[in-house]
């Protein structure tokens, strides 16, 4: 078993990703990405040349190891204090000025975000008012977001934030259960539009009224932070709010200073300056 590897290695997978497939993960955190490949050389039986032969000459095994490269841990309502944050302020902060508005899950992972802001949003009797594109680098999951299934031993954690964000049911009220699995109601998804978008190599969209990125920057490293910021805030209409994990930090980013922190826990921003 391989227990660790050389930048030069890993330098050398970056460079072959880059050339063949167009992804860069020349700028991802260092240590996060070594652990990853590692884990795909240990899963696969690999070493460093083998997975570089296999990258080389399997045109589609890219989709299998990006899938194995991204972390997609995720949870519906993941911090509840966001959640009832998000219902409570910055929803009926956005309402002030649009009946209709826009939202961007930029990483939304396996979908578990984009469900629980569409019951949020449904709860308030706001889900058509609302359309959101949701987007991951990741196809594999991305399919299984937009299946909206899930394992149902999953559900305890997700039932457990649901009860904390005090939400109006039981989140029972929204799946139903079939071969051990949680489907949940599709029509919590009618108003999204999944699509499959790199936050590194990708162009900014036009405009959203609140952006969700959470859990995401965490595996980049400053400059490449510094990068997506800049993306998202040219994502935003002026005053529209950016959300990052509670654990991110904007705090070294050039474009901070054209934001205003809205809560420095939950970690919400609002941008104030174009
Ligand atoms: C830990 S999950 C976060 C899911 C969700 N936002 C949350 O907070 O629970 C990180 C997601 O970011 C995605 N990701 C990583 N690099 C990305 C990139 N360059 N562009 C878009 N998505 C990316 C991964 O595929 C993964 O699904």
């Amino acid at each position: 078993m391989i227990t660790d590897l050389d930048i030069a290695d890993l330098k050398k997978v970056t460079e072959l990703i880059l050339q063949q497939h167009g992804y860069d993960f020349r700028d991802y955190a260092l240590s996060s990405f070594k652990r990853r490949v590692l884990r795909i050389l240990e899963l696969g039986g690999l070493t460093i040349d083998s997975l570089l032969k296999k990258i080389a000459d399997q045109p589609g095994y890219i989709n299998e190891f990006l899938d194995e490269l991204t972390v997609n841990v995720t949870e519906m309502f993941r911090d509840p204090g966001f959640w009832r944050l998000l219902r409570e302020e910055i929803i009926p902060g956005i309402l002030l000025n649009n009946k209709q508005f826009k939202i961007w899950h930029a990483g939304c992972s396996s979908g578990e975000e984009v469900i629980s802001m569409n019951i949020m949003l449904k709860e308030m009797g706001l889900q058509d008012n609302v359309s959101i594109i949701a987007t991951d680098i990741d196809t594999a999951i991305l399919d299984k977001a937009r299946a909206a299934t899930y394992g149902i031993k999953n559900m305890e954690v997700n039932e457990k934030n649901y009860i904390r964000f005090q939400g109006k049911h039981s989140l029972k009220n929204y799946y139903r259960e079939e071969n051990g699995k949680a489907v949940f109601n599709s029509e919590l998804l009618r108003n999204v539009s999944f699509r499959k978008h790199d936050l590194v190599v990708g162009e900014a969209f036009n405009k959203f009224d609140l952006i969700l990125c959470r859990n995401v920057m965490i595996y980049f490293n400053q400059t490449l932070q510094n990068q997506v910021l800049k993306k998202f805030h040219g994502s935003l209409f002026k005053y529209g709010y950016l959300a990052i994990g509670t654990k991110e930090s904007l705090i070294w980013c050039e474009y901070v200073n054209r934001f205003i922190v809205v809560n420095q826990e939950e970690k919400v921003y609002k941008k104030i300056k174009d």
